[in-house]
C-alpha cells in the first residue's frame, strides 16, 4: 500500500522524509520518490525498487535542498512499477507536485479531457491526472483550485500537494484514504500512517473525508469544501512504534483480516459500471468465449482453494467442465489441454514458481491464460495473456486472508461476466448477483463486528490436538481453506474432508473430544451435513457448526454454532471464510505462535 510523508519546517526536509518513508516500508511498495521546493523550483527525484535506490540517487537526501517537501512509497495499481510511474508527479510546467494514496476511478475520462486540451502525460498513473488538473484549473487562488480539482475526482485519495508559487505551505486532503497531520515546534508533518512521524511528535490531527488542510511551519488550518474553518481535536498517540506499524493491531494478519471489506470493495468497484460487470482486461471475443470446452484453474495453497470454489461456481453458472489443478502437479501429468481450454491462474504474489511454470505449460499447449494477481507487474501478470488485478494492497502476513477474499471477488465477477456472454443467466439473476456482490463488504463488516464470539470459542477450544473441517459442495472448498489457515499458523493438526467421504475411512480417527468444524452454509445440502454432524457426534466429536442466520435450528445439533448473514450460494465462502480466519488467528494467538511468520513458511514461494 502506498505511503505518504511530508515536512515543512526550518531543517532540511529530505533526511526526515527518507526516514519517514523507511517507517512506512512495512506497508509494501515497489518504488519511491521525493519532491522539495528548492528556492522556488519543485525538484523531484524518484526511483523504482527499494528506498535504498532513492537514497543512493540523492546521496541520503544530501543532494536535495529545501525545507518543504513531500515523499511517497508506491504500490503500483495503475501503470507498472517504474521510475516514471513513481510519485511525486509534477504538472506539465512543474508548478504542482502531488503524492497520492488511493485510486482515482474516473482517471481515464479525465486524462482524455486533458489530453484533448493538449496536455502531455508522462506516466501511466491515475495520480498524474491530479497534478495536471491542478495546473489546468489554477487561476491564482490555491484554495479555489483545490476545491475545483476535488470536485472532478471520483474514488479514494489522500493527497499531499506542493505548489511552486506557495513555497511556505503544503496542502493535504483526504477522502476514504487515511492522512494525518503531525504537529511539531516550528515544523509540521503529514503522513498516511502514524509510524512515519512518531520519532518527531505524538500530537496529531486526523483528517476526515473532504477536509482540506493548509500546513505551514507555525500553523495548521483545516477547511471544509465550503472554505469554512474546521476545529480539529488534538489526539495524542500513545502507541509504541511496532504497534503503530500494524495500525494499532498486534499482528499484520489481524489487520489484514479487518481490511477485507475495503479490499473486496476496491477490487469489484472498478469493474462495475452502469449496472454491468466490465472486464476490459479480458481480450476475448464472445465467439472465443463460446468456443471453450473446458476451464482449467492453476494455483497453489490458498489460491488453489479459491480455484476449488471457482470450480463449483463456474460449473454451476456456466455449465462448462472445470478442473482445479494444483500447479505443482499439473505439468507432470501430461495434462489434456489445448486452445479449446481457458486457463485461469490465481496468485497473490504473481511469482510462485510452481504456478508460473504450470502457466507456461498451459500456454505452450495453446491455452489462453487469464491470471488473477495482486502484485502489479509480477512475472505471472506479465506472462499471462490477460490479467485481472485484485486490489487487496500488499499482504504482509504469511498466511493469506485479504488476497484470498479478493481472488474470490474476481471469480464472482468472471462468473457473472461469462454467464452473461454465454447466455447462461437471466437478467433477473444478473441483477441479483450484482446486488449480492455489492453487499458483501458490508456483510463481512457485520461478521467482523461480532469477532468476540469467535474469540470466545477459540478460548474454549484452543487446546485441541486434531481438527476436522467438513463440508459439502462449496462448503468443502471452504473447509480446505479453514483447515489450512488453522494448521499453518497454530500448528494444530487439521484436515479438510468432503463430509460424505468421512465414513470411507477417516471417521475411525474421531474419538472423544475430537473437534469437528462443520460448514453448513450451502442451502441445498444442509440436511446431508446435519447427518454427518450426527455421525461424528455419535463417536464423541465436539461439533462447531458454521451456518447462515436463518438456520437457528442447527444450534440443537451442534455443541457450538457460529452464524453468518445469508447471500447467494456462490458468494457464501466470502462470508464464511471470515470466522474461520478469525478462529485460526485467535487459536494461534492463545497458543503464543508467531502468527505473521509461521515456522518453515515464506510469503512468496519462488522455488519449485
Ligand atoms: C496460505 C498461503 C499460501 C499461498 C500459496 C500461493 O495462507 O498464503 O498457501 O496461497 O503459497 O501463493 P501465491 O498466491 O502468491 O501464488
Amino acid at each position: 500500500m502506498c505511503g505518504i510523508v511530508g515536512y515543512i519546517g526550518e531543517e532540511q526536509a529530505a533526511p526526515f522524509l527518507l526516514k519517514g518513508l523507511e517507517k512506512l516500508e512495512y506497508r509494501g511498495y515497489d518504488s519511491a520518490g521525493l519532491c522539495l521546493n528548492d528556492g522556488g523550483k519543485l525538484v523531484v527525484k524518484k526511483s523504482k525498487g527499494k528506498l535504498q535506490e532513492l537514497k543512493i540517487l540523492t546521496n541520503n537526501g544530501d543532494t536535495l535542498h529545501g525545507t518543504v517537501g513531500i515523499g511517497h512509497t508506491r504500490w503500483a495499481t495503475h501503470g507498472e512499477p517504474s521510475d516514471v510511474n513513481a510519485h511525486p508527479h509534477l504538472s506539465e510546467s512543474g508548478r504542482f507536485a502531488v503524492v497520492h494514496n488511493g485510486i482515482i476511478e474516473n482517471y481515464l475520462p479525465l486524462r482524455e479531457m486533458l489530453t484533448e486540451k493538449g496536455i502531455v502525460f508522462r506516466s501511466n498513473t491515475d495520480t498524474e491526472v491530479i497534478a495536471q488538473l491542478f495546473e489546468y484549473y489554477d487561476q491564482g487562488n490555491l484554495m479555489d483550485t483545490v476545491i475545483r480539482v476535488l470536485s472532478k475526482l471520483d474514488g479514494s485519495y489522500a493527497l499531499g500537494v506542493l505548489c511552486r508559487d506557495h513555497p511556505d505551505e503544503i496542502i493535504a486532503v483526504r477522502k476514504e484514504s487515511p492522512l494525518i497531520i503531525g504537529l511539531g515546534e516550528h515544523e509540521n508533518y503529514i503522513a498516511s500512517d502514524i509510524p512515519a512521524i512518531l520519532n518527531k511528535t505524538r500530537n496529531i490531527y486526523r483528517l476526515e473525508n473532504d477536509e482540506i488542510a493548509v500546513i505551514k511551519r507555525d500553523s495548521v488550518q483545516v477547511f471544509n469544501l465550503d472554505k469554512e474553518p474546521i476545529h480539529k481535536e488534538l489526539e495524542v498517540v500513545d502507541w509504541d512504534i511496532a504497534a503503530a506499524e500494524k495500525g494499532g493491531y498486534e499482528h499484520f494478519m489481524f489487520k489484514e483480516i479487518m481490511e477485507q471489506p475495503k479490499a473486496f470493495h476496491d477490487t469489484i468497484t472498478p469493474h462495475l459500471k452502469d449496472g454491468r460487470v466490465v472486464l476490459d482486461e479480458i481480450h476475448l471475443t464472445a465467439d472465443q468465449i463460446r468456443s471453450f470446452r473446458k476451464i482449467n484453474i492453476l494455483a497453489c495453497g490458498s489460491a488453489y482453494h479459491v480455484g476449488v470454489v471457482a470450480k463449483y461456481v463456474f460449473e454451476k453458472i456456466l455449465r462448462i467442465p472445470v478442473e482445479a489443478d494444483l500447479a505443482s502437479e499439473f505439468r507432470y501429468r501430461d495434462p489434456i489441454i489445448d486452445d479449446k481450454t481457458l486457463t485461469v491462474v490465481i496468485s497473490q504474489s504473481g511469482e510462485t514458481a510452481d504456478t508460473k511454470e504450470a502457466m507456461k505449460e498451459a500456454k505452450r499447449r495453446g491455452s489462453h491464460v487469464i491470471s488473477i494477481v495482486n502484485v502489479l507487474g509480477s512475472a505471472i501478470a506479465k506472462e499471462s495473456n490477460d490479467v485481472i488485478y485484485t486490489l487487496a494492497g500488499p499482504e504482509i502476513a504469511v498466511a493469506t486472508t485479504k488476497a484470498y477474499s479478493t481472488q474470490l471477488a474476481v471469480i464472482y465477477l468472471m462468473a457473472i461476466y461469462f454467464g452473461d456472454v454465454l447466455g447462461k443467466i437471466t437478467d433477473t439473476e444478473y441483477q441479483y448477483y450484482l446486488q449480492e456482490l455489492q453487499a458483501i463488504p458490508e456483510k463481512i463488516q457485520q461478521i467482523l463486528e461480532h469477532k468476540e464470539t469467535v474469540q470466545y470459542l477459540a478460548s474454549k477450544l484452543f487446546h485441541c490436538n486434531d481438527v476436522f473441517f467438513i463440508g459439502r459442495n462449496i462448503d468443502y472448498a471452504l473447509s480446505l481453506e479453514g483447515s489450512l489457515k488453522l494448521k499453518e499458523i497454530s500448528y494444530i493438526h487439521s484436515e479438510a474432508y468432503a463430509a460424505g467421504e468421512l465414513k470411507h475411512g477417516t471417521i475411525s480417527l474421531i474419538e472423544d473430544g475430537t473437534l469437528v468444524i462443520a460448514l453448513a452454509t450451502h442451502e441445498e445440502l444442509i440436511g446431508k451435513i446435519v447427518s454427518n454432524m450426527k455421525e461424528v457426534q455419535a463417536r464423541g466429536a465436539y461439533v462447531l457448526c458454521l451456518t447462515t442466520e436463518k438456520h437457528q435450528e442447527l444450534k440443537s445439533t451442534s455443541q457450538s454454532t457460529l452464524f453468518i448473514p445469508s447471500t447467494c450460494d456462490m458468494m457464501l465462502p466470502s462470508l464464511a471464510v471470515v470466522p474461520l480466519q478469525l478462529f485460526a488467528y485467535y487459536v494461534a494467538a492463545l497458543k503464543g505462535c508467531d502468527i505473521d511468520k509461521p515456522r518453515n513458511l515464506a510469503k512468496s514461494v519462488t522455488v519449485e
